[in-house]
């Protein structure tokens, strides 16, 4: 009932939320209700990440995917597809060879490519946009020291971005990460973004995936950022977004880390959060979502990570069992009063 975020980007860009497995599923019909209502584009939160959709080599388990997709599909949603290549939640077998030794680059390059041909031709012309590679770079620039980077340098972005191309060629294929504000992040990149450009090797779009706190980063910096990114040539996606409204431990020495009195301090909103934090918390929506409106023709996608708090990875990270309230609907299934207020936003001139 009443104004939708789906209706009030319709003309700006897609609005877009992460689904878990009860809502791929259908069960959690309460919060499917509100994907169809509310938003115009998916992504997976997590089925159709390699560990789950190649277990083991050569043995492909779609069921979840493919549900997933059925769904986008039959709502008329733009479908995005996360993720082909990433470090984390990748299967055990990817990187070793027979004798329990690394895979060489050849069998390497040929693991990533029947890999990303398989998933990205199972979906061709559904799935329109697959997060590529995600997470390769460090906040400093330099390149994270995965696998896939010590067998194959720098060449695997490429390579990957490659075979996805070649699979889907009308598929919008973007390089995704975090801290993505980080200036070290943003040049290498922009430098990595132009580099393939300049070999006809297509990217479409950087993510930018904001999981973000009240405090960090600053809104200049972030909008900083997203105007470098688009200098680029490439559209920029929000990709995964919500605000946690708990402090941060990032800092906290190890030793203290576990006792009662710290982990109370850092889930001190069991029972609700106070109002002049959730006015803080809500501000700081309103602040990104103006510069998203402002800088709308450079993006492509606005994406939260899940729909409802209870839902929300946050609740366990960087502290397992905390009450935080990132996103837009509450533990009851109900829009929060920041709702409106964005769909308002779309409406000033
Ligand atoms: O599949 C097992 C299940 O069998 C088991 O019963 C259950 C018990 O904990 O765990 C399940 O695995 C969980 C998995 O999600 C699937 O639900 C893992 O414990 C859990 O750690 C994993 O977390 C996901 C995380 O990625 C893994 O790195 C989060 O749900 C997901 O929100 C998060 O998403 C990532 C993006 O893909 C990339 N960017 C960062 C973002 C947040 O970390």
């Amino acid at each position: 009932s009443g104004a939708t975020l789906k209706n009030a980007f319709k003309n700006k860009f897609y609005i877009g939320t992460a689904m878990n497995l009860p809502q791929v599923h259908e069960t959690d019909e309460k919060s499917v209700g509100i994907i169809k209502n509310q938003f115009s584009s998916i992504v997976a939160e997590n089925c159709m990440k390699s560990m789950f959709l190649q277990p083991e080599e050569g043995k492909f388990f779609f069921d979840d995917a493919d549900k997933f997709v059925a769904f986008g599909e039959k709502n008329k949603m733009f479908i995005i597809g996360h993720t082909l290549i990433w470090h984390s939640q990748l299967p055990n077998w990817f990187f070793v060879d027979k004798d329990g030794k690394d895979v060489s680059a050849e069998i390497l390059k040929q693991r990533m490519k029947n890999h990303i041909t398989t998933v990205v031709t199972r979906y061709k012309g559904r799935v329109k946009g697959w997060d590529v590679v995600n997470e390769a770079i460090m906040e400093d620039g330099s390149y994270r020291k995965s696998k896939f980077y010590e067998i194959l340098g720098e060449e695997f972005i490429p390579l990957a971005f490659q075979y996805a191309q070649e699979a889907d060629p009308n598929a919008e294929l973007y390089y995704n990460d975090y801290n993505e504000w980080y200036p070290g992040k943003v040049q290498t990149v922009i430098k990595m973004v132009k580099n393939m450009k300049s070999r006809g090797i297509r990217v479409d779009g950087v993510g930018m995936q904001t999981h973000v706190g009240l405090d960090t980063p600053s809104i200049n910096e972030y909008e900083k950022a997203i105007v470098d990114y688009a200098s680029a040539g490439v559209k920029v996606n929000i990709t995964e977004m919500e605000i946690s409204a708990l402090p941060s431990p990032w800092g906290t020495s190890a030793n203290i880390s576990d006792t009662v009195e710290y982990q109370a301090k850092m889930n001190p909103y069991t029972k609700g959060l106070p109002e002049n934090v959730k006015a803080e918390w809500e501000n700081r929506y309103l602040d990104f979502f103006r510069i998203f409106l402002k800088h709308q023709d450079k993006i492509r996608r606005v994406t939260l990570w899940g729909v409802t708090d209870a839902q929300s990875w946050k609740n366990d990270f960087p502290v397992k069992g905390r009450t935080d309230y990132p996103l837009l609907f509450d533990r009851n299934d109900q829009a929060k009063p920041v709702v409106k207020k964005i769909i308002q936003l779309t409406k000033e001139k």
